[in-house]
């Protein structure tokens, strides 16, 4: 990586430079920088300066040749990319746009079934067929990890005419698949590595983290800048080695579904968070890798709780594991994941990133230091004291998490087939045609195409019932979609 490069932030500097000019505006936005006292009360005069769309000054997302192109090139080299390409919409575009430039309709997929629902939306989008691939479950904990290279080889061999093998680096709650095996046997195969990083931004910067997937040789990779790097929400971007695909044909994917009018604060924000990375990321994680250690060893050592770390590495569903996730097991204590988020946020003013049945996710990135973390693991030792011992340990049944519903019709032929709605009480045998997802994290329990089964149904009862937030797309409640 160029470091004096890396210092320089082209679309920021130009947007800087631009907002200061006296222009009078006959393009849009149409606040005009100027005709919203509104806006600028709300939010500050600089960012109705700075929301600015897209001229010869600077640049375009959609064709970039001038600032945005700069930047471009500098996440790449920040990335260890060959191209890479800014995007506004999340890694949940840059997943869509990965399957969708490496598979035409029909054509297979290797996917782990724990994917998130970007994936499984981008299969009824582009029509290809899923052949899933289990992640390894952990009871204990209540979920789901990575997949051992053994059922990625698996799915390799016996589907030798996949066209992509894709990887989740890491799952929402830390683990890494051995993805440099993975992207050698997939690669032997003619097969391109599609990787979901959008929790794994921050790999590149520390040698301590897993391995990234542009530094594991996989094509493509969707990396949620806003998730773990400091950009913006919604800023992620899709990194690319060039190998299967060309920068031009997946410009041309990216292209189909873009904005055309996207956000320069958005844009800036990367640039910044970029250059960050760059300059000081190493110095950051290193100094937070060390607190978080600290934290997980007290944590570990606290009356009814325990943490995940690098020693839950089991070469298999946990190959590798990244340590800014804090996946803490209360369930000891007679707490749900779900009692435990809502106490952080209501007696420590903590907001978590997420709950389950047994465990509640914290999220240490760029924004954090030994303050932060110091009032994390003060609060997991109260919650500590005021529960150890008083209430019996919560256990629920966890074989629902091991559910494999049967693939019958291929997602998009199901999402656009005749459809009616039922009780999701009476569903079972029906085939789907309705997406159901745990939301956060947004896996499925059954995707469009997917015989329902008593125990996935009997799986979305009990999970509501404890308070977690399951979505489907049909509006009335108990009611869903399925074929026929
Ligand atoms: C595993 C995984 N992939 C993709 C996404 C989508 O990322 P984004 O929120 O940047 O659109 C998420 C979001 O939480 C996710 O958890």
């Amino acid at each position: 990586m160029n470091f004096k490069e890396q210092e320089s932030t082209p679309v920021f500097s130009a947007l800087e430079a631009y907002a200061k000019e006296d222009i009078t505006h006959f393009d849009v936005p149409g606040h005009k920088k100027r005709n919203s006292p509104e806006l600028a009360s709300a939010f500050g005069e600089k960012i109705l300066k700075m929301d600015a769309n897209s001229t010869p000054a600077l640049d375009m997302l959609g064709n970039p040749t001038g600032v945005i192109a700069q930047s471009e090139r500098l996440l790449a080299d920040a990335f260890g990319a060959d191209e890479a390409f800014m995007l506004v919409n999340g890694s949940t575009s840059g997943v869509q746009y990965m399957i969708l430039t490496a598979c035409r309709p029909s054509e297979k997929i290797i996917v782990p079934r724990n994917v998130h629902k970007s994936a499984i939306n981008a299969l009824i989008m582009s029509g290809a067929h899923p052949v899933f691939v289990a992640p390894e479950a952990d009871l204990e904990y209540g979920i789901t990890n990575g997949v051992k290279f053994e059922n990625y080889k698996k799915a390799i061999l016996e589907n030798p005419d996949a066209k992509a093998v894709f990887v989740i680096n890491p799952t929402y709650f830390g683990a890494a698949s051995d993805l440099r095996s993975i992207v050698k046997l997939a690669h032997r195969h003619k097969m391109a590595v599609l990787v979901d990083e959008a929790h794994g931004g921050h790999f590149p910067f520390h040698p301590d983290l897993p391995v990234s997937a542009m530094e594991a040789g996989a094509d493509m990779s969707a990396v949620s800048l806003h998730k773990t790097c400091g950009a913006f929400t919604q800023c992620s971007a899709l990194l690319l080695n060039e190998r299967h695909f060309r920068r031009s044909e997946v410009r041309a994917v990216i292209n189909l579904f873009q904005t055309t009018s996207a956000s320069y604060l958005l844009m800036s924000s990367i640039d910044i968070a970029r250059s960050k990375l760059a300059l000081r990321g190493d110095s950051i994680f290193g100094g937070l890798l060390p607190l978080l250690d600290e934290s997980k060893r007290a944590i570990n050592h606290t009356p009814g709780l325990s943490v995940l770390t690098r020693e839950y590495i089991d070469g298999a569903g946990v190959y590798d594991y990244d340590e800014t996730k804090i996946v803490v097991r209360v369930n000891e204590l007679g707490l749900t994941g779900f009692e435990a988020y809502n106490l952080l946020k209501s007696d420590y003013n903590l907001q978590a990133e997420l709950s389950d049945s047994y465990v509640v996710l914290c999220i240490a990135s760029v924004g954090d230091d030994a303050a932060t973390i110091a009032r994390l693991t003060y609060a997991f030792s109260d919650i500590s004291a005021r529960f150890s011992g008083k209430r019996n340990p919560f256990t629920v049944p966890m074989d629902g998490i091991l559910t494999k519903p049967k693939g019958v019709v291929n997602p998009r032929d199901a999402f656009y087939g005749n459809t009616r709605q039922v009780p999701i009480d009476s569903a079972a045998g029906e085939i789907c045609a309705d997406s159901i997802m745990i939301y956060p994290p947004g896996i499925p329990l059954a995707i469009p195409g997917e015989q329902l089964t008593r125990e996935i149904i009997d799986y979305y009862k009990f999970y509501r019932a404890q308070g977690g937030i399951v979505v489907n797309d049909e509006e009335n409640p108990g009611l869903i979609k399925i074929l026929g």
